[in-house]
């Protein structure tokens, strides 16, 4: 008993009880964060940082909202839980005002709690929905991220799925090259290349003869912010329709103004029959997500049963985040800022590559860029790759991480790049500070490559 106590008062019970995701405990020493307000982030010893990537670009409307929390306090003293098969004003309130940003196609919602689920629940979906067909397999990229359970790790590409392959994997996934330009898988160049991508799809798809559906992060998100060359969507979505195909389109990260759209296929008008999205639904303020379908598939459960839920379904707390979040979204024009500071993003962006030898590429939309560090401008040589990160080396990414937090900035890092997603209310000054520290970052990755 004694002895116990003792080691409870040395150790820290998020490390020695909690895990920390996707990586090695051991060398585990979080900061402690107390509070956290607008754009900035305080630890526990009053220290505050800049937040320029939205925590898991996911804080789009920043931090302390009080519209947000006062929504999720009212609710709480009024129901806080209902089984889901009973109505609530929230969901009715919630469903109403998310027919009003979703494309228009989109009528029926499933709510979740973490995007691995709303792709789940879009998994089974077009599974069910399909089974009608014998169609049963589902595409997707190999750059993509598409949650951690194991049929949303299955459609993903990244690293992270080949983890736990050997003893986690299923069938009916399947992997394609993905339109990502500074990469090509294919080593050809736009718009010569008459995007072999497509054609590479659109091969597997008449080729495996079972394909129910295809699911695209019409941008990819933490695989480097990559935006499809022009007319790769609409052809896509061509080829889908014609060969009856699903598209589903993943859109945890890039929905809710986060590149200056309210979802990222409107860039290209291009309209899913499935769309799924989490995170900036409530600003992270409370975990929810949404599986929305297009009316042929609403239609289809009238007469099948929809054999998917969860005890938390359409949850009154979280949709309560997510009631208050869309009015923040609209009334204070959050897409009109971000447009508005697309340009001075892009620019600094730019900047940056042009500035530094070891940024080989950014790319940006909205308020959701990249930078890619490379050795070898000319090889594309990334510093680090997914082997590095599994065996434990030394990151560069990490060491620009930890310069720009020493400075009062926060940056999500991937292998060999760093994700650039501040909240969309940030303004113009802030958004300076920001890159001036990551500017100054930057010599880090560029004396490596001088020694
Ligand atoms: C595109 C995409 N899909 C799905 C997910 C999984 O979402 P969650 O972490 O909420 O389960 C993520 C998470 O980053 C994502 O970026």
């Amino acid at each position: 008993m004694e002895s116990y106590e003792i080691n409870l008062k040395n150790a820290n019970p998020t490390i020695e009880n909690t895990f920390l995701t996707w990586n090695m405990q051991k060398n585990w020493n979080p900061i402690k964060i107390t509070d956290a307000n607008g754009v900035y982030f305080t630890d526990s010893y009053g220290k505050s940082y800049l937040d320029m990537s939205s925590q898991l670009m996911c804080s789009n409307l920043g931090h302390g909202n009080k519209r947000i929390i006062n929504s999720i306090k009212n609710q709480a003293e009024k129901l806080a839980f209902i089984a889901p098969s009973f109505d609530t004003d929230i969901r009715e309130e919630v469903s109403g005002k998310l027919r009003t940003v979703l494309p228009d196609n989109l009528t029926k919602y499933f709510y979740g709690t973490s995007g691995t689920e709303a792709n789940e629940a879009a998994i089974k979906i077009a599974r069910m929905y399909m089974a009608k067909e014998h169609k049963n397999k589902i595409i997707s990229f190999y750059n993509s991220y598409h949650g951690s359970t194991l049929g949303s790790l299955q459609l993903t590409g990244d690293y992270r799925r080949k983890l736990t392959d050997s003893y986690h994997s299923a069938s009916g996934f399947l992997k394609v090259a993905p339109p990502s330009c500074y990469h090509c898988p294919f080593n050809l160049k736009y718009p010569e290349c008459n995007m072999a991508c497509l054609n590479n799809i659109e091969y597997t798809i008449k080729n495996e003869g079972n394909i129910a559906a295809i699911i695209i992060e019409p941008v990819t998100g933490t695989n480097g912010v990559v935006i499809p060359p022009e007319g790769f969507l609409h052809e896509l979505r061509r080829i889908t329709e014609e060969n009856n195909v699903l598209l589903i389109a993943d859109e945890v990260m890039t929905g809710f103004c986060r590149t200056g759209e309210w979802f990222a296929v409107n860039h290209w008008k291009i309209k899913p029959d499935i769309l799924t999205t989490a995170k900036g639904i409530t600003g992270a303020y409370a975990p929810l997500s949404l599986t929305a379908v297009d009316k042929k598939i609403s239609d289809f459960f009238n007469d099948n049963i929809f054999a998917h839920g969860h005890t938390y379904e359409a949850h009154p707390l979280v949709l309560a985040a997510a009631s208050a979040a869309i009015d923040e979204y609209k009334d204070k024009n959050i897409l009109e800022n971000v447009r508005k500071l697309s340009k001075l993003f892009s620019g600094r962006l730019n900047e940056l590559r042009e500035k530094h030898i070891s940024v080989g590429d950014v790319r940006s939309i909205g308020l959701f860029g990249a930078v890619e560090l490379v050795k070898d401008r000319n090889n594309k040589t990334p510093f680090n790759t997914s082997d590095d990160k599994i065996e434990g080396k030394p990151m560069i990414v990490n060491k620009i991480a930890k310069y720009a937090m020493e400075h009062g900035v926060y940056l999500n890092t991937w292998l060999s790049h760093f994700i650039v997603a501040p909240p969309l209310i940030i303004n113009e000054d802030e958004l300076n500070s920001g890159f001036d520290v990551i500017d100054d970052a930057l010599k880090i990755s560029d004396m490596e490559i001088k020694i």
